[in-house]
């Protein structure tokens, strides 16, 4: 933000800009709210790095929501220090402090009164922003939700359908680039499939933008799927386990765990490799125009099955066997509409879904501005499997601490780095 004051470090500037998240640490946060005969937060100490997304899960009323409206004190703890960037911001002003964190809950929270872009404007009006620079952010940022600004930006909330009304929460939180985002159960109120696409593109906002992001959801799935950490509370926010979604997954710290992450564990680990990051096989292209005998003289030579179609911008429109281009004068330019895609950032899940319903047995993966970047088959995707497997196996990298008062001595930084057993469970 550029009202920073003069008195920023550096540092704080670069995180201030938005170039990357702020680091988050709870230290021994407790929240005891009136006439409660036990705290709903006890004793937390929880490190969020800089940069990641991590997921709160557990049990209705454990205390995630309590836990997340500390970070930015619309909840105030009632001891313990909130520390941002290493600066503690437990006496802060509250509403200097929420301008620099973003914070989006269910159904977007829009304000039905004001348009979408009145909507996105709040914060950097706040910060006296110019008309001219406002109305460009609120376009810049309605692009980045996939939201065309010329449609959206003055129709009110009531006019947009629930996932749009989601994505202008997440654009207003992000107006003034906060380096943190809070998100409560930001898509339990939209249907699975506008859900998996929110999911995506949030992931993709991560990957481009680098905030830190603290999520709550219900959904364990969607914690295994968006988090780089996810935190498993039992009641009064008890840490029960604080790990990656693959250590959680192979080695679950009690049956409480256990029960949360239900059946399937094997085949939620599809949902920890991205396609993008499985290795995707080369195919032959053609363009609408050639001469089919051409493209299949090319089919054979690489000894593939199959071509793939792709316009000027490298978008796929088609793919052909080798009878299907046989039969064919010249490539046409349609599109298929029945064409298995699948974007790089989704899941190898997503994937095996789209494969399972084409013909071919494969998907056709795109990547930025959909352009084709390779094939995906089922064996890739076992092979994938495995290779996810061997790797969280191998990895020994250490958790954030994360402990309930009285498991770790709090500010006794361990002389060695902590064991991967260590510091993930409250006990
Ligand atoms: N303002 C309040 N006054 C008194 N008790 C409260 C208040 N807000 C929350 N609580 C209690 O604190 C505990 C934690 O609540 P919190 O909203 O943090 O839970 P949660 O984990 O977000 O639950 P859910 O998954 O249902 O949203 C609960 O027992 C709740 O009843
Ligand atoms: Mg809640």
């Amino acid at each position: 933000m550029s009202e920073s004051a003069p008195t920023s470090t550096p540092e704080q500037l670069r995180h201030a800009e938005g170039i990357t998240g702020a680091s988050i640490l709870l230290d021994k946060v407790t929240k005891r709210y009136p006439g409660q005969a036990k705290p709903a937060v006890d004793g937390l100490t929880l490190e969020i790095p800089a940069g990641k997304m991590v997921m709160f899960v557990g049990p209705s009323g454990c205390g995630k929501t309590t836990t997340l409206k500390m970070i930015n004190r619309l909840i105030e703890p009632t001891e313990g220090r909130i520390v941002l960037n290493g600066e503690d911001v437990t006496k802060k002003d509250g509403d200097q402090l929420r301008r620099k964190i973003g914070y989006v809950i269910q159904a977007g929270g829009l304000f039905p009164h004001m348009t979408v872009a009145a909507n996105i404007a709040i914060v950097p009006k706040m910060l006296g922003w110019d008309k001219e620079r406002i109305a460009a952010r609120v376009d810049e940022l309605l692009e980045l939700v996939s939201l065309d600004p010329g449609v959206y930006r003055n129709r009110f909330p009531k006019e947009l359908s629930g996932g749009q009304q989601q994505r202008v929460g997440v654009a207003r939180a992000l107006a003034a680039d906060p380096p943190v985002l809070l998100m409560d159960e930001p898509f339990g109120a939209v249907d699975p499939i506008t859900r998996q696409r929110l999911q995506d593109e949030l992931l993709q906002i991560q990957a481009d933008l680098q905030k830190t992001i603290v999520c709550v959801t219900h959904d364990f799935d969607e914690a295994v799927k968006l988090g780089d950490w996810i935190a498993i509370f039992d009641e009064g926010a008890r840490l029960v386990q604080y790990d990656t979604p693959e250590r959680i997954l192979g080695d679950p710290a009690n049956e409480f765990v256990e029960n949360f992450i239900g059946s399937g564990a094997g085949l939620k680990q599809l949902t920890l490799t991205r396609v993008g990051d499985a290795p995707l096989a080369a195919a032959v292209t053609g363009r609408p125009g050639e001469a089919a005998a051409d493209v299949l003289e090319r089919v054979k030579t690489a000894g593939h099955g199959h071509a793939v179609i792709v316009d000027a911008r490298q978008r796929p429109l088609q793919w052909l066997s080798r009878r299907q281009l046989s039969r064919l004068q010249t490539i046409s330019p349609v599109l298929d509409p029945k064409l298995p895609v699948v974007g790089s950032r989704a899941t190898l899940n997503d994937a095996l879904d789209t494969m399972l319903v084409s013909s071919a047995g494969a998907a056709l993966v795109t990547g930025r501005r959909d352009a084709f970047e390779g094939v995906i088959d089922v064996q890739t995707v076992m092979a994938a499997i495995t290779k996810a497997h061997e790797a969280a196996a191998m990895d020994s990298m250490d958790a954030p601490v994360g402990t309930n008062t009285g498991a770790i001595p709090a500010a006794a930084e361990p002389a060695e780095p902590l064991a991967a057993g260590e510091g993930r469970t409250g006990q």
